[in-house]
């Protein structure tokens, strides 16, 4: 499957592009509105974007009554990212969805709250939202902890369904004349190219150590960027950055994926899944 990363895509201003992919995941969504935080909340890197957008949403409330209705008529599976600052946050909005037929999938961005605590924070939002909702729950993971395969075993262990790996690193960038921050707050999540390799390493870790299946992201550009992620252990495949410069990318990259696998000698990029952890056999290992 091939989706967009969250905050990536505007669904209601964009709906040819949501209609490309199988399914549309929404920008995260918290229990009350977000006016986000102060401009500037983008910049460009030489590596990658820079955002500082805060989580900026209409919360659940106007989500439901106003987006839902509308993301709905778009006729493609929806996937709810649900985020919060609190355990009961999740919880709330995962009950609020839970009736929603049209809902078919919730993400829970659980990058954020505890960094310090990683393991026991997504523990505890995995373990709340499993008893709200039956619908399937997918755990996103910050790249940033000492080590993601741990807090992964921890968010299967809890309930999850599967993984979306990965979110923004944090990084910084200073203007070049007056050698300050460039983004309002200060610094921002690093996305884009720079990512690739962390999300490729997160995934291949991940699948090591769970076996679940994961949405893999970062730093996708091409369909060898999104085979590779496949070969490291993603089922899926979710376009962030790139959907910025290039709206085109889903269909794109759908054609590039399918012509890389051939050049493989792989009738599927199926057959490409976890390629990464089997053996090479080398004519050397092989004569
Ligand atoms: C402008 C922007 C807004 C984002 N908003 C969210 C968000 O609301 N929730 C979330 O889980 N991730 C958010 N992300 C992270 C992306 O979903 C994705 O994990 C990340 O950008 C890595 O993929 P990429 O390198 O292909 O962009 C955002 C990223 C960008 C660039």
């Amino acid at each position: 499957m091939l989706l967009n990363a969250s905050g990536c895509l505007d669904a209601l201003t964009a709906p040819e592009v949501a209609r490309s992919l199988d399914a549309f995941v929404t920008k995260t969504v918290t229990p009350l509105p977000r006016d986000g935080n102060t401009p500037v909340r983008i910049a460009e890197t030489d590596v990658g974007m820079l955002n500082s957008i805060g989580l900026a949403n209409p919360g659940i409330d106007r989500f439901m009554t106003r987006n839902l209705s509308q993301l709905e008529k778009l006729g493609v599976p929806l996937w709810v990212s649900v985020g919060g600052f609190e355990t009961d946050d999740y919880a709330e909005i995962c009950l609020r969805l839970d009736d929603n037929e049209e809902v078919a999938a919730i993400e829970l961005n659980v990058s954020c709250p505890n960094v310090e605590a990683p393991v026991e924070s997504a523990t505890e939002i995995v373990a709340a939202a499993r008893l709200a909702t039956r619908k399937p729950l997918w755990a996103k993971l910050s790249p940033a902890v000492p080590d993601i395969a741990e807090v992964a075993r921890a968010a299967q262990a809890a309930g999850a369904d599967g993984l979306s790996l990965v979110n923004t690193i944090r990084g910084l960038k200073l203007d070049t004349a007056t050698l300050r921050p460039v983004l309002g707050p200060g610094h921002g999540g690093l996305s884009g190219p720079a990512l690739k390799p962390i999300a490729l390493a997160a995934v291949a870790s991940c699948y090591r150590a769970t076996e679940m299946p994961i949405v893999g992201m970062g730093g996708v550009q091409t369909g060898l960027d999104a085979l590779e992620l496949i070969a490291a252990g993603a089922r899926h495949v979710a376009l962030g950055t790139v959907l910025f410069s290039d709206p085109d990318a889903p269909a794109r990259v759908r054609t590039e994926l399918h012509a890389a696998a051939a050049e493989r000698g792989w009738k599927s990029y199926d057959d490409a899944y976890a390629v990464a952890h089997e053996e090479v056999l080398s004519s050397r290992t092989t004569t």
